[in-house]
């Protein structure tokens, strides 16, 4: 019976955490990335890069809160017919959820960030 009991809460467990992971953060991309850069990240073609493959969000998630709160700057090397937007008023913990579900995309990869972490990072970047 006590197995049952295990088996059945690690499926519980995997589905929030390993199946599903970062649902709010996920939400957010879905309502405010997704229009370009795909539903799984996959980007456009030359139009919007993919977050999937992203070098910058691998190895420096801490550039991520200033581009998503200032959008990109007008030279873009991609040839999209808009830029991408600033979106000035994500909280710090929203801010955490979307990069730990971005992070999430990428293939191989375990880590993820901490508040106080995406905190430093956001203010350094007003
Ligand atoms: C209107 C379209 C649009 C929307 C919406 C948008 N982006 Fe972008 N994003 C772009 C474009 C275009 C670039 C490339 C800009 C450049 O290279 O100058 C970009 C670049 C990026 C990059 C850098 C990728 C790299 O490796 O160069 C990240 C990270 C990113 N976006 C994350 C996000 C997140 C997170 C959101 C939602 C909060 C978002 N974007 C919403 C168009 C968009």
């Amino acid at each position: 019976m006590i197995k049952q009991y295990l088996i059945f809460f690690s499926l519980l467990f995997c589905m929030y955490m390993g199946c599903a992971p970062y649902p709010q953060g996920k939400a957010l991309y879905k309502e405010k990335c997704a229009n370009c850069h795909g539903d799984k990240g996959q980007g456009l073609v030359s139009l919007y890069p993919s977050l999937k493959t992203s070098k910058i969000i691998r190895s420096s998630p801490g550039l991520i809160p200033c581009l998503v709160l200032h959008g990109t700057p007008q030279d873009s090397n991609y040839l999209n017919p808009v830029k991408m937007p600033a979106n000035p008023n994500i909280s710090e913990a929203d801010m955490t959820n979307l990069i730990n579900y971005l992070l999430s995309l990428q293939d191989n990869q375990r880590h993820s960030v901490a508040l106080d972490s995406v905190r430093l990072w956001m203010d350094a970047c007003n």
